[in-house]
């Protein structure tokens, strides 16, 4: 089957996602490098923007039918049966941004995506098999295993597990305005 892994960028989802594929002897796909690759990307400033419609059919043709784990934020937009969505505190993937370097906008609109549930909100939109985790305390090494848990005890959605609002204040200056 196809598992999704997605979240706000900075979550955890490369470093779970590796995990979570040896765990299930699964293989791991690393959409970035993938769509670079393959070249479905059209080159937007400095940055590379996937066609993902390309990237779409793509992974239809290649991965339907296989074992395997998409690591990307957009993974939730491609045909996947089982959704992982990633959740951290946004004060601590605040720390996380900023030690990468994130600042300004780039690190506002992180942070908001974060605390309002963009990913979660999306990935509900196309998808019927979606699960929340949150990762906030937890070694990557816990976090993949409670994923395997999930599947194992065949739970196919449980959202609505973490609240961020307590978190606003503190994360209220680094938004974009
Ligand atoms: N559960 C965790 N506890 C502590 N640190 C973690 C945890 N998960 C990941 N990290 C660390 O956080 C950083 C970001 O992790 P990672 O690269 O896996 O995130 P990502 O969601 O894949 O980011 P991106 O969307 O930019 O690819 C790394 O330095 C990683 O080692
Ligand atoms: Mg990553």
């Amino acid at each position: 089957m196809i598992i999704a892994v997605t979240g706000t960028p900075g979550v955890g989802k490369t470093t779970i996602s590796k995990l979570l594929a040896q765990k299930l002897g699964y293989e791991y796909i690393n959409i970035k490098e993938l769509a670079e690759e393959r070249s479905i990307g059209k080159k937007a400033g400095d940055e590379v923007e996937i066609d993902m419609e390309k990237l779409v059919e793509l992974v239809e043709r290649e991965f339907r039918g296989k074992d395997v784990i998409l690591d990307s934020h957009l993974s939730h937009l491609l045909p996947a049966d089982y959704v992982v969505v990633i959740r951290l505190n946004p004060e601590i993937l605040l720390e996380r941004l900023r030690e990468r370097g994130y600042h300004g906008d780039k690190l506002g609109e992180n942070l908001e995506a974060e605390l309002v549930d963009v990913c979660l909100v999306e990935a509900l939109e196309e998808h019927e098999n979606v699960v929340e985790v949150d990762a906030t305390g937890k070694s990557p090494e816990e976090v993949a295993d409670e994923v395997a848990a999930l599947m194992k005890e065949g739970i196919k959605k449980r959202v609505g597990i973490v609240d961020w609002s307590e978190s606003y204040e503190k994360i209220l200056p680094y938004l974009r305005r």
